[in-house]
C-alpha cells in the first residue's frame, strides 16, 4: 500500500511557529498536565528508578522535568532553542541527569538504548517516515513509545471558540485528523492500550486563558498581525463573558496517553512490523496491570489545533 503524504497542515512552517517569542513567552499558560500522566508513565518503566527516557519535543519540559526525577536519565530534544531555555529556566530544569538537545529529533544526537520514549503534543509536527523507524531502532527490546496529550474538556463556549479559530488562524490548511491512526495506517506504530485522565479541575483568569490560546497552533501573535489577534481577543471575550466567575474561568484539564511500539516498516526483525505485531496480540494490556483502561470516544489531543 503507498504510503499517503502526511496532512500538509503539520509541515515544518506551521511547527516553526514554537520559535516565536510571542507563543514562547505566554506557552506557561497552556493548560497543566494532569498528575495521572505522570503516574502512567511512570507505570510504562519496569525499572523506573533506572529507566533512561527520551521525551520528543519537549517544549519547556512540561513532562521531561518532572520525569527526570524519577528515572536515571532523561534525554530532552526540541527544534525550538527558545522553548529549550524557557524549560532551562524552570523547575527542575537544571537536573543533572537532564540532558537538553536544541534540534530536530529526526536528526537529533540520541543517546541509545532508552526505555521509554514520550512524545507530548508534539510528534505530528515531525517527519513520520523517519522518526518512527529511528524511535524503533533507539528503543530497548521491550521499550515503549507513550504518545502523550492532554487539553481542557470542552467548555461551554467551544463552538464559539471553533468558529472565531477557522476565521482568524494563520494554518488555513488545517484539518481534523487523529496522530494514532495516521501513524497506524503508514504502518509506523502498533499501538498497545491507553489511558484517559480523570479530568483535574481548575481555574485561570480569563486574560491568561486568552493569551494561552495564543500559545497554540495558527494563532501565534508574532504570525497574526495585530488586527487579527486584536479581533481573536475580542471575540474570545465576548464568548467566555458569560461564564466568567470575578473574572475566571473554571475549566478541567485531561489527558490521553496511548503506549505501543514504533515501526521500521522496511527493516524486518525487532522493531518491524512482525515483533511489533505480536506485542499487540499478545499483550493487550500493555503489560501495565495496575492501570485501568477507559475506551471512552475522547479526542486524542492531534484532533485539534495544537
Ligand atoms: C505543542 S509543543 C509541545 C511541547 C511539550 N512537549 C509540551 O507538551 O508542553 C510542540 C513542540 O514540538 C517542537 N517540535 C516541532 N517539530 C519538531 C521537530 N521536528 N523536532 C523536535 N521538536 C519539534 C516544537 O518546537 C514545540 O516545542
Amino acid at each position: 500500500m503507498p504510503n499517503p503524504t502526511k496532512p500538509p497542515h503539520l509541515g515544518p512552517q506551521y511547527a516553526a511557529q514554537f520559535q516565536d517569542p510571542s507563543v514562547v513567552s505566554v506557552y506557561h499558560l497552556r493548560p497543566p498536565v494532569p498528575d495521572e500522566v505522570m503516574t502512567c508513565l511512570t507505570a510504562l518503566l519496569t525499572d523506573a528508578p533506572n529507566s533512561r527516557v527520551l521525551d520528543l519535543g519537549c517544549g519547556q519540559g512540561e513532562l521531561a522535568r518532572p520525569l527526570a526525577a524519577r528515572v536515571r536519565s532523561l534525554d530532552a530534544v526540541d527544534w525550538s532553542r527558545a522553548m529549550v531555555e524557557a524549560g532551562m529556566r524552570l523547575p527542575g530544569g537544571d537536573r543533572l541527569n537532564l540532558r537538553w538537545i536544541t534540534a530536530k529529533a529526526e536528526e537529533a544526537p540520541l543517546s541509545p538504548p532508552y526505555d521509554l520514549v514520550t512524545a507530548g503534543q508534539s510528534l505530528h509536527w515531525m517527519d513520520w517516515d523517519l522518526m518512527l523507524p529511528r524511535l524503533a531502532s533507539v528503543l530497548s527490546s521491550a521499550g515503549l513509545l507513550a504518545i502523550v496529550d492532554w487539553d481542557v474538556t470542552p467548555p461551554p463556549w467551544a463552538d464559539a471558540l471553533r468558529t472565531v479559530i477557522q476565521r482568524l488562524s494563520t494554518n488555513r490548511l488545517y484539518r481534523p485528523y487523529d496522530l494514532v491512526d495516521e501513524l497506524v495506517t503508514r504502518g509506523l506504530f502498533a499501538p498497545i492500550n491507553r489511558r484517559q485522565t480523570e479530568p483535574v479541575p481548575f481555574g485561570q483568569a480569563t486574560a491568561d486563558y486568552i493569551e494561552s490560546l495564543h500559545a497554540r497552533n495558527g494563532l501565534s501573535r508574532d504570525r497574526m498581525g495585530r488586527q487579527a489577534a486584536q479581533a481573536f481577543d475580542r471575540a474570545v471575550s465576548r464568548a467566555t463573558a458569560p461564564f466568567e466567575d470575578d473574572g475566571h474561568l473554571r475549566l478541567a484539564t485531561v489527558g490521553v496517553v496511548v503506549w505501543g511500539r514504533p515501526l521500521a516498516p522496511d527493516v524486518p526483525g525487532p522493531g518491524g512490523p512482525v515483533a511489533a505485531s505480536a506485542i499487540v496480540t499478545t499483550t493487550p494490556s500493555g503489560g501495565v496491570s495496575s492501570l485501568s483502561v477507559q475506551h471512552s470516544p475522547v479526542p486524542s489531543g492531534a484532533t485539534k489545533q495544537i
